[in-house]
């Protein structure tokens, strides 16, 4: 099925059709007055690229790897939470288009199917997102499944010690059915793994979490860690002291406002990484020239979370293939208009400075 769609504002602004306003409330909204939000978009456009030309663009590669696993473009899907709020299929649609277009799926705690469910549908293309729980048994028990079940990575989310103030969600809350099972959230134990609204959720985190459980962490499993939610340079540090990778992200605006994007951080934290860790990067993602930004600046890949869930809930799979191939086509594009033939030739020199 051919999707009419030429770019991801039209999906978005389709998916806001067809979202109930309670789902709509969930995906779109950030935090108090949504200046990070707009933020993380608007800091895109305002960088300027400088193009070379007269190089022979007849061929563009824009394969790469991340953690050794190939990706055939440096685009993956961020962590977010119940994808089954607009499409029954939820994560595994998620991840069956993420595979299929040799993309990669972080798949969140908080997510309607199972991580063995998203294995299944992904397997060898898929990350785990861990909110560490105050229980730690519990962390560790899911830790445990998502290294048997064949993650590639534990994706630690660290900007959420409190869930940020989301006033539209909060205006507009989203009930989970009584009953609703959250397979990857909670102990299964008799009563623990329903939720009847996101507040239990938050109940689960555990504001404590300081770099000792970093630690704590590394030791409990063999699979590479990235931490997400990084914006400075002392931390990105850190995380590399303590064997992690670097996600440079604000959490789609939703967690502190006005935080800065990840665009405007990356500059630094690249610095300090030097190389020696890999990054990632998330937030306001929407064009193909902004993939190309976020790598010439030294991201090794970007993630989207909002664009994929639009995808999601107007086509299923073939929605969120949609989303995908789109930025696909976008930086193949950006990158031959740009004089550079593969991702490796992106570098600092691509961005203007006054
Ligand atoms: C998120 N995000 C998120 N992050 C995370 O680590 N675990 C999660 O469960 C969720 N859930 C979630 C739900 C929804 C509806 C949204 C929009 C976001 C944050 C997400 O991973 C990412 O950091 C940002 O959303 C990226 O920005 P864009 O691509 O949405 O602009």
């Amino acid at each position: 099925m051919a999707l009419p769609y030429l770019n991801l504002r039209e999906m978005e602004e389709a998916a806001a059709a067809v979202l109930s306003p309670a789902a709509l409330a969930y995906y779109v909204g950030g935090a108090n007055d949504e200046v990070t939000v707009r933020a993380n978009r608007d800091g895109y456009a305002a960088l300027k690229l400088r193009p070379r030309m007269l190089v022979d663009v007849s061929q563009v590669d824009v394969s790469t790897t991340v953690l050794g696993m190939p990706l055939a473009f440096p685009v993956g899907i961020a962590p977010c939470a119940l994808h089954g709020l607009v499409h029954p299929d939820a994560e595994v649609a998620t991840a069956r288009a993420a595979a299929g277009m040799g993309s990669l799926m972080t798949l969140s705690t908080m997510s309607h199917r199972s991580l063995e469910d998203v294995a299944h549908a992904a397997p060898g293309q898929w990350w785990f997102q861990l909110y560490v729980y105050r229980d730690r048994e519990v962390s560790r028990a899911l830790i445990q499944r998502a290294e048997a079940a064949g993650a590639g990575a534990l994706v630690v989310t660290v900007d959420t010690p409190y869930l940020g103030r989301r006033e539209a969600i909060i205006r507009t809350p989203v009930h989970i059915a009584p009953g609703t099972v959250l397979p990857n959230v909670g102990p299964r134990r008799a009563g623990s793994e329903h939720l009847d609204d996101l507040s239990y959720f938050d109940s689960l985190l555990d504001p404590g979490l300081s770099w000792s459980d970093v630690a704590w962490l590394r030791a409990q499993t063999e699979l590479p860690i990235v931490l997400k939610g990084l914006l400075t340079a002392e931390d990105a540090d850190l995380a590399m002291q303590h064997g992690c990778h670097v996600w440079v992200s604000n959490h789609g605006g939703r967690q502190l406002d006005t935080a800065v994007t990840a665009l405007d951080a990356l500059p630094e934290i690249a610095d300090a990484v030097a190389g020696r860790a890999e990054i990632y990067l998330d937030g306001g993602v929407m064009r193909g020239t902004d993939v190309l930004k976020a790598l010439a600046l030294g991201a090794n890949a970007v993630f989207v979370a909002r664009p994929a869930l639009y995808g999601l809930a107007l086509a299923g799979e073939t929605g969120v293939r949609h989303t995908l191939a789109l930025l696909r086509e976008e930086l193949c594009l950006a990158l031959a208009l740009c004089g550079r033939v593969r991702i490796s030739d992106l570098g600092p020199d691509l961005i203007f400075r006054r």
